[in-house]
């Protein structure tokens, strides 16, 4: 089977890859040149384990490609799969000006039949554009060609998303056609062996479906960090009420780890869009609004602590920050919480000394050079004359650190922990002040 892959990013590299691997020919177009011709030459864009050498194996066997010829794309195969960004616009909605660009571009230069399938996340309604757009530019050429447009919502995590790709938990197709339910079916069917995980459904439910998941995740962070607040306050201890719920099996364990906020290239802007789009269809979403209101304030709370220990002044320190990335196994800081604190650190005249195990030329070239910010190669050189450490992002290899080291390197002996990493005690019997989040400070 051939198939064409609109966006290299974090979905239609991984995606790519995974297709080529089980044997499909794979062309992958992004509109990046530097990308295409890093890939070209075995540099891989993004880090997701794992995904270099499938990359790598399957460029040099020949099934996965890389270009920027738009037209060499469309005519390659009969399947084209839209896996570009949906950012937020100005007011928070998906902005679909790329999924709607490669639609005309796929318009513009089809001869024969196609079928056109969404994997970005998009609103509900989005299909029903690209089909628009799509007849509107056939009628343009003068042309009819047969074409169908298909939801298909990708539910990779970043930081699993190959071995997620490999084995997907579910696979969400939205179509009303019986022969493309059939085309879906042979498409997927060597991720559909063990169980059929195949679900289909009409489009508008298969994009809302995708919305639905993530925001439902997102509200099980932001509740849980509500009641790391309150736990804090009632001198409860957030952990021990988190492993009694997680024990319900109605409530489980995954996504009620209280931290300092969800961020990421998806929870966020997910959350902001079904807002959007439900208002805009007259129904207030007041869950998600507070979500939303509540990561706020919470992606705010590490530095209310660090504030307040100082008593408002951090002039002149500097802190090491352990994580830049929004979360573990990926170089990804888009609306990362490390993000707005060191934004914070810097604004009240502190200085930072970061590390992360992955994200560190992410940084770079998010911040450039700048006096107040030092980029260091390892988690004990990030603590040499750091005054304090902040951890942002729960990496394994912050997990079980020297505290005896930490204690000797940092001159005030206090730990700002926004992912509640280490038991209180033990960090408190080597001398360090230890803050986390939803616990008491010892
Ligand atoms: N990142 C995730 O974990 C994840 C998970 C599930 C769904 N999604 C959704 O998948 C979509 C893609 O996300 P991502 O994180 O892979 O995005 P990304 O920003 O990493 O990559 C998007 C790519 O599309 C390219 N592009 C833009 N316009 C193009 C065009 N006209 N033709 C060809 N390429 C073009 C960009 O250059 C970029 O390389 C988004 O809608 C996102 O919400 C993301």
């Amino acid at each position: 089977m051939k198939l064409s892959i609109f966006g290299i990013g974090y979905v239609g590299l991984v995606q790519a890859a995974i297709f080529a691997d089980v044997g499909y020919d794979v062309l992958c177009v992004d509109i990046d040149d530097k990308k295409v011709n890093d890939l070209k030459n075995g540099i891989i864009p993004i880090y997701e384990p794992g995904l270099a050498l499938i990359v790598k194996e399957n460029y040099s066997a020949g099934r996965l490609n890389f270009t920027t010829n738009a037209e060499e794309a469309v005519s390659h195969a009969e399947i084209q799969f839209i896996a570009v960004g949906t950012p937020p616009d100005e007011n928070g909605s998906a902005d679909l000006q790329y999924v709607l660009s490669v639609a005309e571009t796929i318009a513009n230069h089809m001869n024969d039949s196609k079928i056109i399938i969404d994997k970005s996340t998009v609103p509900v309604g989005t299909a029903d554009l690209v089909y628009e757009k799509v007849s509107t530019v056939l009628e343009k050429r003068g042309v009819d060609y047969s074409f169908e447009v298909v939801s298909n919502p990708e539910f990779l995590k970043e930081g699993a998303a190959v071995e997620d790709s490999k084995r997907p938990e579910r696979i969400i197709i939205g179509t009303g056609s019986k022969k493309i339910e059939k085309k879906m079916r042979e498409l997927y069917a060597p991720f559909n062996r063990n169980r059929d995980r195949m679900i289909f459904m009409d489009v508008r439910s298969a994009e809302l479906t995708k919305y639905a998941a993530n925001c439902m995740l997102a509200t099980k962070i932001s509740f849980m960090n509500e009641m790391a607040n309150i736990a804090e306050k009632l001198g409860a201890d957030i952990e021990n009420v988190r492993k009694g719920i997680g024990s319900d099996s109605r409530i489980g364990y995954h996504f009620i780890y209280p931290g300092c906020g969800y961020g990421g290239s998806c929870f966020p802007k997910d959350v902001q869009a079904l807002i959007r789009t439900a208002s805009g269809s007259e129904c207030d979403s007041h869950i998600l609004n507070a979500v939303e209101h509540v990561n706020f304030l919470q992606k705010e709370k590490l530095f209310q602590k660090i504030k307040a220990h100082y008593n408002n002044d951090i002039k002149g320190k500097t802190f090491a920050v352990w994580g830049l990335s929004f979360k573990p196994n990926t170089d990804d800081m888009r609306d990362a919480p490390s993000r707005i604190l060191m934004q914070a650190l810097w604004d009240a005249g502190a200085k930072v000394q970061a590390f992360d195990p992955e994200s560190m030329i992410e940084c770079q070239r998010i911040y450039k050079q700048r006096d107040d910010l030092r980029l260091m190669g390892t988690k004990e050189e990030a603590l040499k004359t750091a005054d304090a450490l902040v951890i942002c992002t729960e990496w394994n290899q912050f997990r079980a650190p020297d505290f005896q080291l930490i204690g000797s390197l940092i001159s005030d002996e206090v730990i700002f922990d926004g992912r509640n990493m280490y038991d209180s005690e033990i960090a408190n019997q080597y001398g360090l002040k230890y803050y986390s989040m939803g616990r008491q400070t010892i």
